[in-house]
């Protein structure tokens, strides 16, 4: 399979959200990333269900929703009407991880399930048969922007065994850091999916820029 890029409209021009993407549904992005942060989970807030709903208006591509939220499973009904195709949540904000991917998959969305860079892959064990996709952080979440944490090109690796060991089919994503280097890096260690941020909107050319990451 080809790999997958989506970039995250986190780092987008908030005052110009259409204008952006509308350069996504032209480019060669083939979901586009959203971040969605309480302020409780993560040190930061970041957009609601309003944006999303007028982002959704307008947006050709599939909508990768990331769920950086205590009680996930509180949303999950209403990211479906909001139309996400994936939806995200996070190993470390689910107590009922089970129950929260079942009812992922039983509206119909595909269900992932996101790992911060100090959960081990091993905790996936009983569960990474059941998921659509398993989304790597290659940073603390909460922000676009930063640092690469290199661990994750190993962890990568570990994740991708993990999936072939259980005879799973989930696709593997990383979030965070990623650009021409990293991206390549995290390519060959097993990766089907990259988010890029930053790299992409502080692009001069960031059409380009995912038609580069597509070609990598
Ligand atoms: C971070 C978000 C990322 C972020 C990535 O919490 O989950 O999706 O937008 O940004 P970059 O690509 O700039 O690291
Ligand atoms: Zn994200």
């Amino acid at each position: 399979m080809a790999h997958l890029i989506a970039p995250s409209l986190l780092s987008a021009d908030f005052a110009n959200l259409r204008k952006d993407v509308e350069m996504i549904n032209n480019s060669e992005a083939d979901w586009l990333h959203l971040d969605i942060m309480d302020g409780v989970f993560v040190p930061n807030i970041s957009f609601g269900m309003p944006v999303i709903a007028s982002v959704g208006k307008y947006c050709t591509k599939p909508l990768d929703v990331h769920l950086m939220i205590v009680e996930p499973d509180k949303f999950i009904d209403e990211f479906h009407k909001l139309g996400a195709h994936v939806l995200n949540v996070h190993y470390e904000a689910c107590t009922h991880l089970h129950r929260s991917i079942q009812r992922i998959k039983a509206l119909g969305m595909k269900a992932g399930v996101t790992l911060n860079p100090h959960t081990p892959v091993s905790v996936l064990e009983e569960i990474v048969v059941d998921v659509d996709l398993v989304m790597l952080m290659s940073v603390n979440p909460g922000f676009g922007g930063q640092k690469f944490i290199e661990n994750t090109i190993d962890k990568t690796r570990r994740l991708k065994e993990l999936i072939l060991r259980r005879n799973s089919k989930a696709i593997v994503e990383i979030d965070g850091g990623v650009n021409y280097e990293t991206g390549k890096r995290l390519l060959e260690a097993g990766a089907d999916a990259l988010v890029a941020g930053s790299f992409v909107f502080g692009a001069e050319n960031p059409t380009e820029t995912i038609s580069k990451l597509k070609a990598l």
